[in-house]
């Protein structure tokens, strides 16, 4: 049998596949794979029977057929999971996986790293203070928002949103939600947060994190309609996948003073990030770290290496999708 690595990860995951001591398994790391050309890359997979990947790579029926009718897992490290057509998978038995559990806290930390640092000036007092221009301490230099007592709506309440909205807590934040269904655990004691619709929502909330998977349902979401029902003092952080927002409008929106600051750690087309993202003092920008610590990242190639191991040995995975 033959396993392909298609990245680079944290941790060894050649030692981490042979830990399950299945027989016969070669092991192939490829970690310029997501840079390769795609011809490439379609080649380099033929005759796979477990593939390690990642949101780079884009697994469609083209991905699938060139790899050959002897896959059996696809184990995407990460916990989203849109660069994977999870129906064409499923139509040719293939099991696709991700590793949710290690994604949650380093994300919810990022996501409150970008409201603290947009909702606060960050951005420009970093260059200030870099500058050599700064004349010393000024009552009225760089106010930022009032975060304390402030109104916090996440949009997308699982696993992440729910994270988020736990560490509100230290800034008694009035919290509101939007979500499929209701989240009783976020509505409880001490978050005691209301589910709203996300037009209301926007129009109450200081401060708007999103935390949604990438769906057809979420693809530009937050549109030039949504930027007209924010309060032009709002800060809004994205954590989750650039497509969720329509950068056009947030330049836009930003330009007129729609809304006051952006924390984005995510971008419509990574890597390329919008110039009038990169120009702007009140846009707190950060490339796509959300999980990157040393200990999730090493967890997260334990997972995704256990669950191609379980697939290509008969058992279930951690983390079926
Ligand atoms: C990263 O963006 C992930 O989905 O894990």
């Amino acid at each position: 049998m033959r396993a392909g690595v298609l990245l680079e990860c944290a941790g060894d995951p050649v030692e981490m596949i042979e830990a399950a001591g299945l027989n016969d398994l070669q092991i192939e790391v490829i970690t310029d794979f997501p840079e390769r050309p795609r011809e490439e890359q379609l080649q380099l997979i033929k005759g796979m029977d477990g593939i390690m990947t990642d949101l780079r790579v884009r697994v469609d029926d083209a991905f699938l057929d060139a790899a050959g009718p002897q896959l059996k897992v696809v184990s995407n490290y990460a916990v989203g999971y849109d660069n994977i057509d999870v129906e064409a998978a499923n139509a040719r038995n293939v099991v696709v996986c991700n590793g949710p559990p290690p994604m949650t806290e380093p994300t919810a930390d990022v996501a409150w790293m970008l409201l603290l640092a947009a909702s606060r000036r960050a951005r420009e007092g970093l260059d200030l203070a870099r500058s050599g221009t700064w004349k010393g301490y000024h009552p009225t230099l760089l106010l930022g928002n009032r975060l304390i007592g402030s109104t916090l709506l996440v949009v997308g309440a699982g696993r992440i949103g729910s994270a988020i909205a736990r560490r509100s807590i230290g800034w008694n934040m009035e919290v509101l939600y939007v979500a499929n269904s209701d989240k009783p655990e976020l509505e409880a004691d001490p978050i005691g947060a209301t589910r709203v619709d996300l037009e209301s929502g926007l129009a109450r909330a200081d401060v708007v994190v999103l935390s949604v998977a990438l769906t057809p349902e979420t693809r530009g979401m937050i549109d030039e309609h949504a930027f007209a029902r924010m309060k032009s003092s709002a800060v809004l952080v994205n954590v989750s996948r650039g497509p969720v927002v329509d950068e056009e409008a947030m330049v836009r929106a930003l330009e007129s003073g729609e809304i006051s600051a952006v924390g984005l750690d995510v971008y419509e087309q990574e890597p390329i990030i919008h110039s009038g993202l990169i120009d702007c003092d009140r846009a707190f920008i950060v490339p796509h770290i959300g999980s990157a610590t040393v200990e999730d990242r090493t967890d997260l190639t334990r997972i995704a290496a256990d669950n191609l191991t379980a697939i290509l040995n008969g058992r279930d995975p951690l983390f079926r999708v």
